[in-house]
């Protein structure tokens, strides 16, 4: 299903990304991974290209907060590859102390990759249709007391997502448009701690009651967006329960 297609993924030189980046290369899919680490970027570069093949792994260094980088990530993987069939905004930090921060790389940045994404994808354009898959979170669907700016990032990555999903001319045009949200999963992104120690307090809480994932059980979900049919503008959330698509209310 995958051989031939093309991906770009962001935050993806560790994580979940990562994990998605290695998925799709199993399955024969070519991939464009896109980070603004640059040092832990060419370390999975090299890695993916010892196990997949030089030929079927670019990276492309990427502050995804910056538009003319991540413009010329796009292009980058469309002039290596010859088209992109897969955008999967990914990239994503916890920041609460710095919330503008926080608003811009999870939610400002997915918005310009949202729409990047359709301008390369979409069969209008010169396209030839795909996916885009937004990572959002759990907190994009409940509120959370110890992390308000995140939750709000992550919310408005569903209501965004939804939104460009119904709109006629993208269904016309072959793209859909999904969200994947994860709860609590083993990343780095775990390692922020609330100045707070009341916040931390809760935090810890929430963590021992849900739990922690592995990222292969949120890349097994990942995959399954992918792969299931007529779920354009779906939202899926994968917990230590399994994976749910929500019911949410339209207009
Ligand atoms: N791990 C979890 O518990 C969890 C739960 C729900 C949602 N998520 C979401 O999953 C996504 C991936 O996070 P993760 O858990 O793999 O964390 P991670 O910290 O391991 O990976 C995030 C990646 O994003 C990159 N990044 C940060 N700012 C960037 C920028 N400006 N430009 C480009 N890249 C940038 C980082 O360098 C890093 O490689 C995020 O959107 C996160 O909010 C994670």
């Amino acid at each position: 299903m995958f051989t031939g297609k093309v991906a770009l993924i962001t935050g993806a030189a560790q994580g979940l990304g990562k994990s998605f980046a290695a998925a799709l290369l199993q399955q024969g899919c070519k991939v464009c991974v896109a980070d603004i680490n640059d040092v832990k970027l060419q370390g999975t570069l090299k890695g993916f290209q010892s196990v997949y093949g030089e030929n079927c792994v670019i990276s492309s260094k990427c502050d995804v907060t910056n538009e003319r980088d991540f413009e010329e990530t796009f292009k980058q993987a469309k002039s290596s590859f010859g088209q992109i069939n897969i955008v999967v905004n990914n990239a994503g930090v916890v920041d609460e102390e710095n919330w503008q921060r926080c608003l811009d790389i999870n939610l400002v940045s997915v918005i310009r990759g949202t729409l990047l994404g359709l301008r390369y994808l979409r069969k209008d354009c010169g396209g030839t249709g795909g996916t885009i898959i937004n990572v959002s979170s759990m907190a994009g669907i409940f509120p959370v007391e110890y992390s308000p700016a995140y939750c709000a990032s992550k919310h408005g990555v569903v209501g965004y997502t939804r939104s460009w999903a119904l709109h006629p001319d993208v269904q016309r045009n072959g793209v859909r448009l999904l969200c994947l949200c994860p709860a609590y999963t083993k990343t780095n992104i775990l390692d922020y701690k609330p100045k707070d120690p009341g916040d931390l307090e809760l935090v810890q809480k929430s963590i021992k009651t849900l739990g922690i994932m592995r990222v292969e059980k949120v890349t097994d979900a990942f995959l399954k967006l992918l792969k299931d049919e007529d779920n354009n503008g779906n939202v899926l959330s994968v917990t230590n329960l399994g994976t749910q698509y929500w019911k949410m209310a339209k207009m």
